[in-house]
């Protein structure tokens, strides 16, 4: 029996799994495990199922000692965890790819229509109790029939979103560090593009790269200038992709539309200067919430630890 210590709350039928075999410590509370008790928690361990919100590095490390043989991400995200010092020690690192496609592209069409229509912004009337009536010019949104969608990182989460987005009628443009597969240019009917070209012609642009050092504010001041003022920023990806203050300023100048955002640079801090603007719909990293996502991407992460812990190949190594 080898030691599971499992990072914060995930679905019951995880922890059952890594039970049959094995002695589990989980944090049972809904806030995040503190650093120090983390740091407390981990000793001994030999594998440790973590959550986003979790810093693994080699401190981390450390302080759980040299038997730990692998980490399993219950998330697609693995920027919290030093991947390369997890490799130097010997530490199998694993996520969960695949199955929060759907669900995260979900969300990020929910912010494209939420930001194009002025979804949030008209329920904050409603909820504030102030005077409205149906007009000709009131809350007008822009429609997508017919405009481009423009993709940032061409993988799953953003394929998926360009699905969605094709059923609303529009067009589909992506820059990528690679070129896609054929048959996914070919379904898509989708164009690809340098980032500044991207930028200059997409209507909606949606950011779905994952977030490295390569990555960090790839949206800045400079970026969100090329962009029109017609056009709208989603980021279901990573928070520090987009430089917050500079999108806030782009915002409360109007030089682009408007934005929809579930992840921050500083999660959960929000930048004041957006929490001010109308133009701007923000939800709390919600891409993978729902019940069924959830449970396949714990389900996923324990069978991960599971195989690492039995000396086998995990499903989904980073
Ligand atoms: C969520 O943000 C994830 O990376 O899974």
């Amino acid at each position: 029996m080898s030691r599971v210590v499992v990072t914060g709350r995930i679905p019951e039928v995880a922890l059952e799994s890594l039970r049959a075999e094995h002695e589990v410590d989980a944090w049972e509370a809904a806030e995040p495990i503190g650093r120090d008790e983390l740091l407390n928690r981990v000793a001994g361990a030999d594998a440790l199922v973590t959550l986003l919100t979790e810093r693994v590095d080699a401190e981390l490390l450390d302080a759980a000692g040299p038997q730990l043989q692998g980490v399993a991400n219950v998330a697609v995200g693995y920027n919290n965890i030093d991947v390369p010092v997890c490799r130097e020690r010997g530490v199998v690192v694993t996520n969960t790819p695949d199955v929060l496609t759907e669900a995260t592209a979900d969300i990020a069409m929910g912010l494209i229509l939420m930001a194009t229509r002025r979804l949030g912004e008209g329920e904050r009337i409603i909820r504030r109790r102030e005077p409205w009536a149906w007009g000709m010019f009131y809350l007008l949104g822009s429609g997508l029939q017919g405009k481009t969608l423009g993709v940032i990182g061409l993988g799953g989460i953003g394929a998926a979103t360009a699905r969605r987005a094709r059923a609303f009628g529009m067009r589909i443009a992506y820059s990528s560090r690679n070129p896609c597969s054929p048959e996914v240019a070919q379904e898509l009917g989708a164009q690809r593009l340098e980032l500044d070209e991207l930028l200059r012609t997409a209507d909606v642009v949606s950011v779905h790269c994952p977030y490295s050092d390569a990555t960090h504010h790839l949206i800045g001041a400079q970026q969100l200038a090329l962009m029109p003022d017609t056009a709208y920023l989603v980021n279901t990806a990573r928070g520090p992709i987009v430089d917050e203050a500079a999108l806030a300023d782009a915002l409360s100048e109007r030089s682009i539309a408007g934005a929809g955002l579930d992840v921050f640079e500083q999660e959960p801090q929000v930048h004041e200067g957006l929490l001010e603007l109308d133009n701007v719909v923000l939800v709390p990293h919600l891409g993978s919430a729902t019940i069924e996502t959830r449970t396949a991407m714990a389900t996923l992460a324990a069978d991960n630890a599971l195989a690492v812990l039995r000396g086998e190949d995990p499903p989904t190594p980073v």
